[in-house]
């Protein structure tokens, strides 16, 4: 996976002229809510490039916020409107390809939205996984959201896997599954994406 690919892909584009751009990450933001976590809870947004999602969870008081992301554009560009919006508080960037990246602590929750599914090669998957799983607290959560079958099979011009609940539960096979839905992304242009929508737990 190329970093500079993602950088022109950022540098080129508005906040609003990517297709995955959410004006509120409605799903997201009201699954991790209904959790009731401390605001101290250590969350982790894999691949959030410039999401509204970590300052939607700030806004709703959670101090403890991480985003990682290919694109060191991406991340720039979030900490200057994250900084803008709340200058007084701090958000964690750490720009890395997530199937190279190593962390120091564990984390309460990890999301990822339209992330893994760009992971077609089965080595970075393997990767991705166990990343995940030792990076997860005992009674940590995972919420992923990837392209359904019915949704598109490529994004910005890239392959991507295709995922159902079946396949997401056995790919995250050592994780339970809690909640499944699908939902339809609307894009800024115009057209529909089907995604598969799963919230896992890592039991003790
Ligand atoms: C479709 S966008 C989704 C962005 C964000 N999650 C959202 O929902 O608005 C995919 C994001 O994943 C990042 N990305 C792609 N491959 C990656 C990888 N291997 N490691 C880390 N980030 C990656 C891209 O830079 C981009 O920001």
């Amino acid at each position: 996976m190329d970093s500079k690919f993602w950088d022109n892909v950022y540098e080129s584009k508005s906040e609003n002229g990517v297709s995955w751009y959410q004006e509120m990450p409605k799903h997201s933001l009201d699954t991790i809510l209904s959790l009731n976590l401390p605001s101290t809870a250590k969350i982790i947004d894999v691949g959030g490039g410039r999401s509204k999602l970590s300052e939607c969870l700030y806004e709703k008081s959670f101090n403890d916020i991480t985003v990682l992301d290919i694109s060191e554009a991406a991340l720039l560009k979030l900490k200057e409107t994250f900084n803008e919006k709340l200058p007084d508080n701090q958000i964690s960037i750490i720009t890395s390809n997530i199937v190279e990246a190593k962390f120091s602590e564990q984390f309460d929750l990890w999301h990822d939205r339209a992330v893994f599914h760009f992971l077609t090669n089965p080595e970075d998957q393997k990767k991705y996984v166990e990343l995940l799983l030792n990076s997860l607290k005992p009674n940590g959560y995972f919420l992923i959201s990837t392209f359904s079958k019915k949704g598109p099979n490529k994004c910005s011009g890239l392959e991507i896997c295709q995922y159902d609940k079946d396949d997401l539960v056995s790919k995250f096979s050592k994780l339970e599954l809690i909640e499944f839905g699908t939902e339809d992304h609307h894009t800024p242009f115009g057209t529909v994406q089907n995604f598969t929508n799963c919230l896992f737990k890592k039991s003790n």
